[in-house]
């Protein structure tokens, strides 16, 4: 863990901040790529997870694509030097003026999340004489065994479109001369730890694909989404998640013929190189006898744990004590549900001590807000020390 072999240097810094280790990311993405080309997979990188610049430009020197998910992601994207041919861009609720931006950016393919929106779309395309490359998402029912806050493709989730219902509008959505359908996209959800969750979305995709190909679907690829869990409990166990695994998964169970798979991983990619270092506050006890410790970050800088009740492995990096304490974790945040942790082992902590909260490189500062006005938090990065 790069806080603790840094710590007294990073005393002198402002909290809260995020704390990103470049040097790890850089092997997670040697490890990524290597994996990868084994099988010829296509990797976009789903930039919803971390939009930091400094991260998507080593990102790009990876030769990732992007899997976006609003226009201004596909702006982002494009700013920073991604091949617009390498982007693709999935969402339930895409605005018109982000469906008219990506059509006229010309991506690699609209991922489409239900039949109206494929008739916008081929609608839109016309109005400036172009045929618009569309990826189908389907939503392939099936329980990720994941947090049910993060699973996305259950029959009655919101994503994609029900396999049944493509079935039934197969020849409507053949009649759309302007668009495209060059692909299959799903993504099952986040944070998949159980990796057979994966055999089982192959099985049915390879069902779904055939009988696409025989109404005479031309499938180009198949973007069966992102989802590989991290080890928030014991980070430093697996700081690189196993990509071979699920790639050597997929390889064995999914039957596309000579169609590209793609991939869209966020959190393997850059979860486990950020931390959030914030400062012990106060320590006060409740009424019940609880011992709070208040840092100086709150659910505005890593809102996963209030949000999803997600967790977060924390320890206390400057602490020099060695008796151990059980202590609630709170932050500054004018919200009830602002705990990061309860019943938290740590070394004595007293104020003005540093603590990391660890795995916080997806999903945290790309969801941070200015709730009780609080400025965003700055990041430190481990190559620019
Ligand atoms: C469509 C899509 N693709 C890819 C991802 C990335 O998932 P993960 O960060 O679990 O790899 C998400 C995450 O929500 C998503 O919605």
């Amino acid at each position: 863990m790069l806080s603790r072999q840094i710590a007294s240097k990073l005393l002198n810094y402002e909290t809260p901040f995020y704390l990103y280790d470049i040097d790890l990311l850089r092997r997670t993405l040697e490890s990524l790529v290597y994996e990868s080309e084994k099988y010829g997979y296509k990797v976009h990188y789903a930039i919803k997870a971390n939009y930091d610049d400094h991260i998507l430009g080593v990102i790009r020197e990876y030769g990732l694509g992007i899997d976006c998910a609003s226009g201004n992601e596909i702006r982002k994207a494009l700013e920073l030097g991604f091949d617009p041919k390498g982007i693709v861009y999935a969402g339930v609720g895409k605005r018109d003026k982000e469906l008219h931006y990506a059509i006229e950016r010309n991506i690699l393919a609209i991922n489409c999340e239900s039949i109206e929106e494929l008739h916008v779309i081929d609608a839109f395309s016309a109005e400036c004489g172009r045929c618009t490359d569309v990826a189908l998402r389907i939503n392939p029912d099936i329980d990720p065994k994941t947090n049910h806050c993060i699973d996305t493709g259950q029959a009655d989730s919101k994503f994609g479109i029900s396999y049944e219902e493509v079935l039934e509008h197969v020849e409507d959505i053949k009649s759309l001369k302007n668009i495209n359908i060059i692909g299959l996209h799903l993504h099952i959800g986040s944070q998949i730890r159980e990796l057979h969750v994966f055999e089982n979305m192959c099985d049915k995709v390879n069902v779904i694909v055939a009988n696409l190909a025989s109404l005479g679907f031309d499938l180009r690829f198949v973007d069966v989404g992102g989802g590989l869990g991290i080890n928030y409990d014991v980070p430093e166990n697996e700081p690189i998640p196993n990509f071979a695994s699920l790639f050597s998964i997929v390889q064995k169970h999914l039957d596309v013929g000579s169609r590209e798979v793609h991939f869209e991983f966020g959190r393997s990619i850059v979860g486990e190189c950020g931390e959030l270092i914030t400062r012990v506050l106060f320590n006060k006890t409740t009424a019940t006898g609880r011992k709070l410790l208040i840092v100086d970050a709150s659910m505005t800088e890593l809102v996963r744990p209030a949000m999803y009740g997600s967790y977060h492995n924390i320890e206390n990096i400057t602490s020099q004590e060695s008796a151990m304490e059980k202590y609630t974790v709170v932050g500054t945040a004018c919200e009830s549900t602002d705990v990061f942790d309860e019943n938290v082992s740590l070394r004595k902590s007293r104020r003005g001590d540093l603590l990391t909260i660890k795995s916080a490189g997806a999903y945290g500062m790309s969801m941070a807000s200015r709730y009780n006005l609080h400025d965003l938090p700055s990041a430190v990065y481990s190559d620019k020390l």
